[in-house]
């Protein structure tokens, strides 16, 4: 799933960060507590959420931090996930119609339709609307001055064909004038789901329906969603129920399952895998990587968890053509076991499988898609319980 970004997409985030610096320059009075503020609203995203409150985005020091790191980090992370290995072999299926019509939940400064323009050139040649929908205003507005001041730049001498339509609502209640031939959401649900109680899973599985049961009416037959979401567990465990509300509403799940049988890392308990992937850093432009050294968050790695879906789509997920092999989703990095032997903890239509490495071969990594053959006498991992191939 994740490759080597391709040099246009490099080019493209690396042109997003001039772009943000131009179009946004910090007062200079500002400038020294550009890294205290980007660490303040780190705190308030991820440990101290609680304290946040729904307009954060509002404030003008907050935007500012959000427009310089959150924002390039996130679209990093779009990036790796829509350019797929080497940027040719595109895992994502994402191929709005000419006129289509893409809503984008929780858009704040429209994280998402950057990323698709950056790494969809032949979706530039289409004509597409987007609703981006957010509760904060000044969010939405530095989105599109942003998103029209990049395009601009990047594509001179011809004229933008996607229309922005701005829509400030709360996502409880939104209402598209037409349906969607996609929807996306990125990082939205994890402030909504914050309000279900930790560890109620009957409460986070009616959070999962009601926002399939939203979702679904915006949605034109065939049409895709995508939901992508930090790779907590939390998040891991929404996914996976949203999957399951999904697969019994007659959508097909495309991504990243290799089945559609029961999720074998639902999450929800201690200890309990999540399905999420992490991929390394080192191709974030080098000023995204100095901005978040001086907010003191430097990071080697990103991870992410999502699901993408498609509703009433006949393109099931392809069996493997060698009836032998079963398809392997790649949940985590490599593990160190006894002796010299290391393997990846893998989704399989057979629950959770630990794929030993195969002699001489590289290791697979988070997100790779593998194929093995299934021992006739099942071994078991002590620790997880995962089927040993
Ligand atoms: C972490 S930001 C993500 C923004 C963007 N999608 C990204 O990935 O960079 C979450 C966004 O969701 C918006 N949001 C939170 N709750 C919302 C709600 N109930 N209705 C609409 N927008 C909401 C916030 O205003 C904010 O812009």
């Amino acid at each position: 799933m994740f490759g080597v970004l391709p040099d246009y997409v490099r080019c493209g985030l690396e042109d997003l960060i001039v772009c943000i610096n131009k179009t946004f320059p910090v007062p200079k009075r500002f400038a020294p507590h550009l890294g205290a503020e980007i660490a303040a609203l780190s705190r308030l995203l991820t440990s101290a959420r609680s304290e946040r409150d729904a307009g954060y985005l509002g404030r003008a020091n907050f935007r500012s931090a959000y427009l310089r790191f959150f924002l390039p980090w996130n679209v990093f992370r779009l990036c790796k996930l829509f350019a797929g290995k080497d940027g040719e072999n595109r895992v994502f299926p994402i191929n709005p119609p000419k006129n289509g019509v893409c809503a984008d939940l929780g858009s704040g400064t429209l994280t998402t339709p950057l990323a698709l323009w950056i790494c969809f050139p032949q979706l530039r040649e289409t004509p597409l609307v987007f609703y981006c929908l957010d509760s904060c205003a000044k969010a939405l507005e530095d989105g599109i001055t942003l998103f029209n001041a990049f395009t601009t730049d990047k594509n001179k001498e011809k004229p933008l064909l996607w229309t922005i339509k701005p829509v400030k609502t709360n996502v409880f209640r939104f209402k598209l004038p037409q349906k969607a031939d996609l929807i996306t959401a990125f990082n939205l649900y994890n402030e909504l789901f914050g309000a279900v109680k930790q560890g109620d899973l009957a409460a986070m599985e009616l959070f999962a329906q009601k926002t399939k049961n939203q979702l679904s009416p915006a949605l034109k037959e065939g049409g895709g969603v995508l939901i992508a979401e930090p790779g907590i567990p939390r998040s891991g465990q929404f996914l996976s129920l949203l999957r399951t509300v999904f697969i019994n509403s007659g959508y097909s799940i495309k991504l990243p399952c290799a089945h559609d049988g029961r999720c074998p890392a639902p999450g929800g308990k201690k200890g309990a895998k999540w399905c999420h992937f992490v991929f390394p850093v080192d191709e974030a432009p080098a000023a995204l990587q100095a901005v978040s050294r001086e907010a003191s968050l430097e990071k080697e790695k990103a991870t992410v968890s999502f699901l993408y879906a498609e509703k009433n789509s006949k393109n099931k997920i392809p069996a493997s053509r060698n009836r032998n092999l079963t398809a392997l989703r790649v949940i985590s990095g490599s593990i160190r076991l006894s002796g010299a032997v290391s393997g990846v903890y893998c989704c399989s239509k057979h629950g959770l499988v630990l794929a030993l490495d195969r002699e001489n071969a590289r290791s697979p990594v988070s997100g790779d898609l593998i194929y093995r053959e299934f021992p006739q006498k099942k071994d078991y991992d002590k620790k997880s319980g995962a089927l040993i191939v």
